[in-house]
C-alpha cells in the first residue's frame, strides 16, 4: 500500500517508516522538521535501501496537505505529526491546540475528500490520566492534566465522530506507553532538541557525560521502590505495531494499547541500563515532578489478540539500543 506518514522524520515516525518499508509498503512522508531532522530521511533510506517520497510541509495548512494527495495515490495514513512535550504544552497551550488538533481535522477532511479509508492515529497513554493500571481501552478517560494530553483526547474524538458520520472509514487509534530505544543500526533514535524531558534520553546523555547526573523525580510514590513506574516499550516493537494495525484494520474505530504490560520503576531502568552497557549512572533523588502519576502500564491483550502483535524486545535490548544510538549520534 501507499502510506502517508505525517511526522515521518520524528522518533516514532522514522522507526515506523523502516518497519513499513520492510513490510513492502511504499512510504510518503510529510514533515515540517520542527522537531526532527531531514537527515533522518537519508538514514531511513540507508537502512532499508528503499526510497521515500518526502514533503517538507506543515499539515496545519490544508492546501499544502492537499498537494500530497493530488500528486500521489494514497491508500492509508499514519498520523504522527504533533507537538508532544507535556511541560511545553502547559506553557504554550494555544500552540498545542492549534497544531495538534487542526492537523487532525485536516487529515480527517482530506481523507474524506479523497476517499482514503484507512487511518492509524498516534495517541498516548496520557489520555488515561490517573486511572488505576493496568490501563484498558474501554476505561473512562480522565480529563488530562495537561494540554498535550487533551489534544490527544480531542483528536481521538474527532476521528471517532468522523467514523460515526461515515462508517466506511477504518480507524485504528494506538495508545503508546513509553517508547524507548532505537533501531539496531544505531543510525536513528530519540534525539530531542535541548535538554531531554524524558527519562531514557536523559540517562543516555548522562552516560555520555553530556549531563552531570540524573535527577530521580521522587522516591515516595506507592511503588516497588518509591520511584515512578512506567511501561517502557522498544520503539521498533511500537513501529511493528503500526504495521500490524494497518494489516488488521477494520471498519469503524478501534482503540489499542501498545505496551508490554510490564511496569518498570525509574531505579529499575537505571540498573538495567548500567547492567546492559556496563556504565555507571550517577543520580540524586529530588522532589516529584508536577503532573507525574505513580504508575502507568498497559493491558495489551486486545492488541495482542486483534492485531496479532506483541512487544518482543526486553528492557536490556531497549537500553543497549538506546546507548548505541547515543554513542553514534554526533549531533548531541
Ligand atoms: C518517566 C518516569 C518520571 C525524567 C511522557 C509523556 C507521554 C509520552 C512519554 C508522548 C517518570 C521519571 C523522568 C527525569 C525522572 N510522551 N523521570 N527523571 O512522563 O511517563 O510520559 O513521555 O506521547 O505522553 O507524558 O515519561 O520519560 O518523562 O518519565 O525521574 O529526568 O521517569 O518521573 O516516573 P512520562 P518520562
Amino acid at each position: 500500500m501507499n502510506i502517508l506518514i505525517t511526522g515521518g522524520a520524528g522518533y516514532i515516525g522514522s522507526h515506523t517508516c523502516i518497519a513499513l518499508l520492510g513490510a513492502g509498503h511504499k512510504v510518503i512522508v510529510a514533515d515540517n522538521f520542527y522537531n526532527s531532522a531531514i537527515e533522518t530521511i537519508d538514514k531511513i533510506q540507508e537502512v532499508t535501501n528503499k526510497k521515500i517520497i518526502i514533503y517538507k510541509n506543515d499539515i496545519t495548512n490544508y492546501f499544502e496537505l492537499e498537494s500530497i494527495f493530488n500528486e500521489n495515490p494514497i491508500d492509508g495514513v499514519i498520523h504522527f505529526a504533533g507537538y508532544k512535550a507535556v511541560d511545553e504544552s502547559i506553557k504554550r497551550p494555544l500552540d498545542y491546540y492549534y497544531n495538534n488538533v487542526l492537523s487532525t481535522i485536516n487529515i480527517a477532511k482530506i481523507c474524506t475528500k479523497y476517499n482514503v479509508k484507512k487511518i492509524v492515529f498516534s495517541s498516548s497513554a496520557t489520555v488515561y490520566g490517573n486511572n488505576m493500571p493496568p490501563f484498558v481501552e474501554k476505561m473512562k478517560l480522565q480529563p488530562s492534566i495537561n494540554p498535550y494530553g487533551e489534544t490527544k483526547v480531542m483528536s481521538e474524538r474527532i476521528l471517532m465522530d468522523m467514523v460515526n458520520a461515515n462508517f466506511t472509514f477504518k480507524v485504528s487509534i494506538l495508545r503508546y506507553f513509553n517508547p524507548v530505544g532505537a533501531h539496531e543500526s544505531g543510525l536513528i533514535g530519540e534525539n530531542p532538541n535541548g535538554k531531554p524531558n524524558n527519562l531514557m534520553p536523559y540517562i543516555t546523555q548522562v552516560a555520555k557525560g553530556k549531563l552531570e547526573k540524573l535527577r530521580v523525580f521522587g522516591n515516595d510514590y506507592p511503588t516497588i521502590d518509591g520511584t515512578g513506574v512506567r511501561d517502557y516499550i522498544h520503539v521498533m516493537d511500537l513501529a511493528e505495531g503500526h504495521v500490524a494495525a494497518l494489516n488488521n484494520i477494520k471498519q469503524g474505530t478501534n482503540i489499542y494499547n501498545l505496551g508490554t504490560g510490564k511496569g518498570t520503576s525509574v531505579l529499575e531502568l537505571v540498573n538495567a541500563f548500567e547492567e546492559a552497557n556496563n556504565v555507571k549512572i550517577p543520580y540524586e533523588i529530588t522532589s516529584r515532578r508536577p503532573g507525574d502519576i505513580a504508575q502507568a502500564y498497559a493491558d495489551p491483550s486486545k492488541a495482542n489478540k486483534e492485531l496479532k502483535w506483541e512487544a518482543k524486545r526486553d528492557l536490556l535490548s531497549m537500553c543497549r539500543d538506546a546507548w548505541r544510538f547515543e554513542k553514534n549520534n554526533k549531533t548531541l
